[in-house]
């Protein structure tokens, strides 16, 4: 009996190749699989094009709630962005496809899965390492890494065996789904050269955005955003409404040198205007209500997470212990902040909690004023002690021995 094989398929080039060479190579049945993560394609010409290369199944799955609840939202609550810009919508869509590929390899008694993914990327990591981890006994086999091909030889080898592309195939590599759009290759590559617009889909060049600026009023409940301008939303139709909100203000384009997994640096250019927009408003609201310490902690917490969420580790149980810490903070994190969205600038205008720790009558600097001045004496005192100590040995030490301490001009004695 020849092998049965589920494949992640995305209706591409590299994909489509694959799926020919698993049949030749591996003498397999394949089963290809499409998940809807909101990414806009044609699902039903996905799934012909499937057919029409010899699949005898094809799954297709509507998994964007769940992509929202368990994927977004924790990204949402760590204000997960990789190197301080990228807000992972790649990265968290891997371990769900993985998931998925797994229950349906489970299903239908496969013994592989398969994917795309090159062997320079990330995605290649994220995906086997969760397959891996959910279903030690499923080979994991990615024709084109195993392959060594470049992009021309697949197109050659895809004329070769009849196998149909677009030939209106973009210049760019893209990735997208709900959370953001990840655009490479092409004259991207260059990092020097400005990104040209042509690349972007959802964000307007932020000189053609409108002249004058527009404003958004997000809600939030326990660290989720669920309202937008004072109405009630699910999360996922408030993430596409903040997109074309925000895109069209010219919010959202992050271009970034970025560091991979594998050690190679590269140029990447990303949309993400919902993620950029609903992240600058929940770390606003969170700086209102959560203690200084407890948002000093979390800042470590939070670049911890998007590194292992970034590095493929989404199985990693140290990423379930971060997000219980992360979950315990959002108790309080509710209420409205308001943003001003300006030619492709984002900026908080506004911010209002019912569990807000800024007390008016502590901070005015007007006679209503309940903070009594004096006591800032005693605590000044106690704040500087072992810097004060420290300097008069610093300063008692330079008179004495020059040579192992720094120069500096005598000082006053101190008190
Ligand atoms: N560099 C990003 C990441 O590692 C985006 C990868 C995009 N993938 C693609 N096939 N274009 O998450």
């Amino acid at each position: 009996m020849s092998e049965k094989i589920v494949l992640a398929y995305s209706g591409g080039l590299d994909t489509s190749v694959s799926i020919r060479w698993l049949q030749e190579k591996y003498n397999a049945e394949v089963v290809t699989l499409t998940l809807d993560l909101g990414q806009q394609d044609d699902l039903g010409e996905i799934a012909e094009r499937a057919y029409a290369l010899g699949v005898k199944n094809h799954h297709e799955l509507d998994v964007k709630e769940e992509f929202v609840a368990n994927y977004i939202c924790p990204a949402i609550r760590a204000n997960g962005l990789y190197g301080g810009k990228y807000p992972l919508a790649t990265a968290l869509g891997r371990p769900l496809i993985a998931t998925k590929l797994v229950e349906i390899a489970e299903k239908e008694g496969a013994t592989a899965v398969a994917h795309g993914c090159t062997g320079k990327g990330n995605d290649q990591v994220r995906i086997d390492v969760t397959v891996r981890a959910l279903n030690p006994s499923l080979k994991v086999i990615a024709p084109v890494r195993d392959w060594n091909m470049s992009r021309d030889q697949e197109i050659l080898y895809a004329k070769e065996k009849g196998i149909k592309i677009q030939s209106s195939s973009s210049i760019y590599s893209i990735d997208q789904n709900l959370w953001g759009r990840s655009i490479e290759s092409g004259p991207l590559e260059n990092p020097a050269e400005e990104p040209p617009n042509d690349a972007f889909e959802w964000v307007v060049p932020p000189e053609d955005a409108p002249s004058t600026p527009g404003y958004l009023e997000l809600g939030f409940k326990d660290g989720i955003p669920t309202s937008v301008d004072g109405t009630e939303a699910s999360t996922l139709e408030l993430i596409k409404t903040v997109s074309r909100i925000a895109g069209g203000y010219g919010v959202g384009i992050v271009d970034q040198m970025e560091d991979r997994l594998v050690g190679i640096k590269s140029r990447e250019v990303y949309e993400a205007p919902a993620a950029t927009t609903i992240i600058e408003a929940h770390r606003e609201l969170e700086h209102m209500v959560l203690t200084r310490h407890e948002i000093a902690f979390k800042e470590r917490v939070e670049k911890e997470w998007a590194w292992l969420v970034y590095s493929g580790l989404w199985m990693e149980p140290l990423r379930f212990a971060l997000d219980s810490f992360i979950r315990t903070t959002q108790r309080r994190v509710d209420g409205k902040i308001r943003l001003k969205l300006y030619k492709g600038g984002i900026r908080v205008v506004g911010r209002s909690s019912e569990n807000s720790l800024y007390k008016l009558e502590l901070s005015t600097y007007n006679k209503a004023s309940t903070f009594d001045q004096r006591s800032a004496v005693g605590f000044i005192e106690l704040w500087g002690l072992q810097s004060r100590l420290a300097a008069k040995l610093a300063s008692d030490l330079t008179g004495r021995n020059q040579s192992e301490h720094p120069k500096r001009e005598p000082r006053q004695k101190v008190k």
